[in-house]
């Protein structure tokens, strides 16, 4: 993975840190010198990931759907002094693969906090302490649900990915006069625990023959987008979508 100098002693606030692309992130990142905030609902996984990294790793066990834990958890990060320099908002997914016609309205809801809700809570918690960085950033990971309809995925996860490609959009032009970048990143299938348990290898296969690239995506695909995005290199690039699809997008 290319190497980042500029990253060293950058704070960088990851959620859905537990597991995943996420916890890749965590673990790409700190590599490149950076202190990492890992926030995640599940404390166990977290307190793991920082154990294993070392000191510049930082579990903060918070549920990013509601409003008074994402504010109590930027507040713990407050005080550890370093600042926020970096906000990636990773936390997502769905459970249950349904049409809109079999979709109950609760888990509507449910997908639609998880993946929109909590994108605007973070993000909005994450703004005035991103003013104070010299180099701001805002990396929300969407997904190609919300970049076009492919077969079998969930409709409430396409609409509020979607969704966070356009709150990203508002970012980049609210908070562009800050010298804060604000972009997306929008993953393929990728074999992480939750979807593996989620499909068949059926599934995955059809989707790899379905991709100009010929193949399903691995964390470290999405992570080197991220490292791009984050570095002084990217500072004249925001508002983007950045299809981490291997063309699938076009299809
Ligand atoms: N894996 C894929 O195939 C794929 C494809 C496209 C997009 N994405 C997107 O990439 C992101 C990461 O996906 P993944 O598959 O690596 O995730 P994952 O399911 O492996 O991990 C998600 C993490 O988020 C945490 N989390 C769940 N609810 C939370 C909450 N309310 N508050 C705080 N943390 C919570 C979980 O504990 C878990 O550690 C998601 O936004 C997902 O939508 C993934």
């Amino acid at each position: 993975m290319a190497i980042y100098p500029e990253i060293t002693n950058r704070a960088v606030v990851i959620t859905g840190a537990g597991a995943g692309i996420g916890e890749a992130a965590v673990r790409a990142f700190y590599s490149q010198g950076a202190h990492v905030f890992l926030l995640d609902i599940d404390r166990k996984k977290i307190e793991d990931i920082a154990k294993d990294l070392g000191d510049r790793a930082h579990a903060i066990q918070t549920d990013i759907t509601d409003p008074k834990a994402v504010l109590s958890a930027f507040e713990a990060i407050d005080q550890m002094g370093h600042g926020v320099d970096i906000f990636i908002n990773c936390a997502g997914g769905y459970q249950k693969l349904l049409t809109v016609e079999k979709m109950d309205l609760e888990e509507w809801d449910q997908t639609i906090a998880l993946n929109l809700r909590a994108a605007f809570l973070c993000c909005q918690a994450a703004i005035p302490r991103l003013k104070k960085s010299n180099a701001g950033r805002i990396i929300n990971v969407t997904s190609i649900s919300g970049r076009t309809v492919h077969a079998a995925s969930s409709p409430a996860y396409g609409a509020a990915k979607a969704g966070v490609t356009q709150l990203t959009r508002f970012l980049a032009y609210e908070l562009g006069p800050f010298g804060i970048t604000a972009n997306s990143i929008a993953p393929l299938t990728t074999l992480t625990p939750r979807v593996a348990a989620l499909r068949s290898e059926e599934d995955f296969q059809r989707i790899a023959a379905q991709v100009p690239l010929g193949r399903l995506a691995c964390v470290d695909d999405h992570v080197s987008a991220m490292l791009y995005l984050a570095s002084d290199g990217a500072a004249f690039v925001t508002g983007v979508a950045l299809d981490t699809n291997g063309g699938r997008v076009m299809m």
